[in-house]
């Protein structure tokens, strides 16, 4: 039996809601088509409360595009080398209170990202989402014509500076700096074009992005800090408050997030991260 999805649109911009899937089974061509149509139009859906196991987790991201590998720097879950762990709580307070999309650092970031919540504080601990293809959409002419030809430098290091502070974390120090350079601080456009879309969205983040090539850093720091700062005006943004085993797939291009650490108790989320569409996927959607 086949249910009728349906997207019932959270902003007057970007995310919906996804009601009648049921996210276990949810792998047939037909659903899987129609869950990137509306990540396409939308950037943000929300599954609410998908009981799935890891396997079934991994198993949709799978579905949609080659996986990325075991993270470098964060821990995943046991049997799955790409299912990221994300644990904070009373040993570790959230310390990642950034604008970002994920691994930004990558000379081909990825696509999009699927987040679950798994154990959840009391309060607090939303995720916020910023329409980045909006945002490009709304800036001035002119300033689209100067940054146009612009590209600037994406730093893992200046996005895990706060661990690189932490003098406990020297297991996550040496891997860092282990990392391959021309795969963790490299060059994009400025304005990004989206692969599948062919939307615009701005590209460049508070957490990621170091300087603007060719620019004095004066300079590029003051044109970065106004572009980034964007990201926090609420007409651009979207916050989710989420339950146990809502599970949120994210356009990774053309929106940014934000863990607000606003908690202590213990807060548990796995991530799968897509890092390419499947050309059959992708084809089917520009199609
Ligand atoms: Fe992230």
């Amino acid at each position: 039996m086949t249910m009728d999805m349906e997207f019932e649109p959270l902003t007057g911009t970007f995310g919906a809601i996804v009601h009648g899937v049921d996210l276990s089974r949810a792998h047939d061509d037909v659903t899987i088509d129609s869950i990137m149509n509306g990540l396409m139009e939308h950037l943000v859906l929300v599954f609410p409360q998908q009981d799935i196991t890891e396997q079934q987790h991994f198993d949709l991201g799978n579905r949609l595009g080659d996986l990325e590998p075991r993270h470098p720097l964060i821990d995943h879950v046991a049997d799955f080398e790409n299912l990221l762990l994300l644990e904070n709580g009373p040993d570790r307070p959230p310390n990642n209170e950034d604008w970002h999309a994920d691994m930004t650092f990558r000379a081909a970031p990825p696509h999009c990202s699927l987040l679950q919540a798994k154990v959840l504080p009391t309060r607090g601990g939303d995720t916020m989402f910023a329409n980045m293809c909006a945002i490009y959409e709304d800036l001035s002419d002119t300033l689209k014509a100067m940054i146009e030809n612009l590209t600037a430098i994406h730093d893992v290091e200046r996005g895990f500076r706060k661990v690189l502070d932490d003098p406990k974390d020297q297991a996550t120090l040496q891997a860092m700096e282990n990392m391959d350079p021309t795969n963790s601080r490299v060059s994009h456009p400025v304005t990004g074009i989206h692969p599948v879309s062919g939307r615009r969205y701005l590209n460049v983040s508070e957490c990621y992005t170091s300087q603007i090539d060719g620019m004095p850093q004066d300079e590029g720091d003051a044109l970065l800090k106004m572009l980034s700062a964007q990201v926090w005006k609420p007409r651009y943004q979207l916050r989710h408050r989420w339950a146990v085993n809502d599970l949120v797939m994210f356009d990774n291009l053309g929106t940014q997030h934000y863990a607000v650490g606003d908690y202590t108790e213990y807060r548990r989320m796995h991530r799968i991260t897509v890092k390419t569409y499947h050309a059959t996927t992708a084809r089917e959607r520009v199609a």
